[in-house]
């Protein structure tokens, strides 16, 4: 998935505090349309106090203060067309005072077009019907899915992206809860990919299935920037491969079977994921300006339905203060083929050993 490159990083020279304090500012005000100067100060203030932000100068702070108000604005006007409560809403998060541009940049590139060849179509699981596939699955309530992780200010979604799955197909065949691996080794290691600067999901499973596996997070910490690869020095491989399959593109039967069996990585466009608060997301910008580029990399952890909704569950790596403690519900069986923001395009997942399908949902 060539397209999973991430072609810019700037260090931030903001010094950022990844502290998450439950939000302090009442949803209600931020349902508001009118926002006055003063009022814009006040909330501005409190975000401050919530998250810890100190800016070096006050020419920097009033900087701030600008975008700021723009994204509140737009917040607002977002939260102000919601039309039922399983819509989705925006809220101020860490990221209030970073403008489109600068998110964009270290968040969701614009990492090119999709791949023309496809991805391999994979005929096991093209016409995989799944009739054994629950109504709904939630992999953390059995146990293979680890905490949010932050990801920090490195492109390396594609890594916590990929550890995701490889945790989860762990859980399943040991039958064991998940234990959180090293996405650290994957940036210094995968020289397939690009560290803080971008990878592909297929590109880690290869690294594990040729490395002999991946270490743990715990022998293995995780930094945020590009280092040298310490693998060597590490004996205790955690967690190995047998191999990784692709799920059909564009099929999002073939996704949902996949899912119903373990976590599964995706790309898509992260259109819209910076002030994510709550609710099922719909992706209505990527379909108004026909979005072909991915610029993310997250995991699919479920899926499950609401009043006639239905939803992936889906784990981001932007820590826990962003979305619902770390995670976003997109909108599944829409319309479009490529589903919301291109999350049908490009799935992939671990395989160990042969988990028997009659095992799937018994085996943890
Ligand atoms: C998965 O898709 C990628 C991108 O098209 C391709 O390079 C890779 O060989 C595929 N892997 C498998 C196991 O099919
Ligand atoms: C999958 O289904 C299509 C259409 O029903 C059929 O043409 C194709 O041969 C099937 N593929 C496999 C691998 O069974
Ligand atoms: C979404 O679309 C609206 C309307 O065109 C636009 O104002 C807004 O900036 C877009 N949001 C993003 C994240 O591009
Ligand atoms: C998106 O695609 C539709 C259908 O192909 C087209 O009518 C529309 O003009 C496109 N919108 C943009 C912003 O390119």
């Amino acid at each position: 998935m060539s397209s999973l490159v991430i072609k810019l990083f700037f260090p931030l020279f903001l010094s950022l505090s990844m502290i998450c304090l439950s939000s302090c500012i009442p949803r209600d005000d931020l349902d508001r349309r009118f926002t006055s100067e003063e009022e814009a100060l006040g909330q501005f203030q409190l975000w401050q106090k919530e998250y810890g932000r100190e800016y070096d100068n006050l020419k920097e702070e009033a900087k701030r203060f600008e975008i700021f108000k723009e994204n509140l604005k737009y917040i607002r006007e977002t939260n102000a067309r919601r039309e039922s409560p399983f819509d989705y809403s925006l809220g101020l998060n860490e990221f209030a005072d970073l403008s489109r541009e600068e998110f964009s940049k270290i968040f969701t590139p614009d990492m090119g077009p999709i791949p023309k060849d496809n991805m391999n179509l994979n005929d096991d699981d093209d016409n995989d019907s799944c009739p054994n596939a629950p109504a709904s699955i939630d992999w953390r309530k059995k146990g293979a899915v680890t905490k949010v992780k932050n990801q920090g200010y490195c492109g390396s979604c594609w890594a916590f992206g990929s550890i995701g799955a490889m945790e989860g197909i762990n859980a399943i065949v040991k039958g064991k809860p998940s234990v959180s691996l090293s996405a650290q080794e994957l940036v210094d290691c995968d020289k397939d990919c690009y560290g803080c600067r971008g990878g592909w999901h297929n590109r880690a499973f290869e690294y594990a299935i040729n490395n002999g596996g991946i270490a743990k997070e715990a022998d293995y910490l995780y930094t945020a920037q590009d280092g040298t690869c310490k693998a060597s020095t590490i004996k205790r491989k955690a967690v190995t491969l047998s191999g990784y399959k692709n799920v059909t593109s564009y099929s999002e039967k073939s996704l949902y079977c996949a899912v119903s069996r373990q976590p599964v990585t995706v790309g898509l466009n992260s259109m819209d994921f910076q002030f994510y608060q709550d609710g099922i997301y719909d992706g209505e910008n990527c379909t108004r300006y026909n979005v072909t580029h991915i610029s993310h990399a997250v995991l699919i952890v479920g899926y499950d339905t609401v009043a006639g909704h239905d939803y992936w569950i889906v784990k981001n790596s932007w820590g826990e203060s962003w979305g619902m403690k770390g995670y976003i519900f997109i909108k599944r069986n829409t319309d479009n083929k490529n589903g919301v923001c291109l999350i049908n395009c490009c799935g992939s997942y671990p395989t160990k050993e042969a988990v028997k399908p009659e095992n799937y949902y018994s085996s943890i």
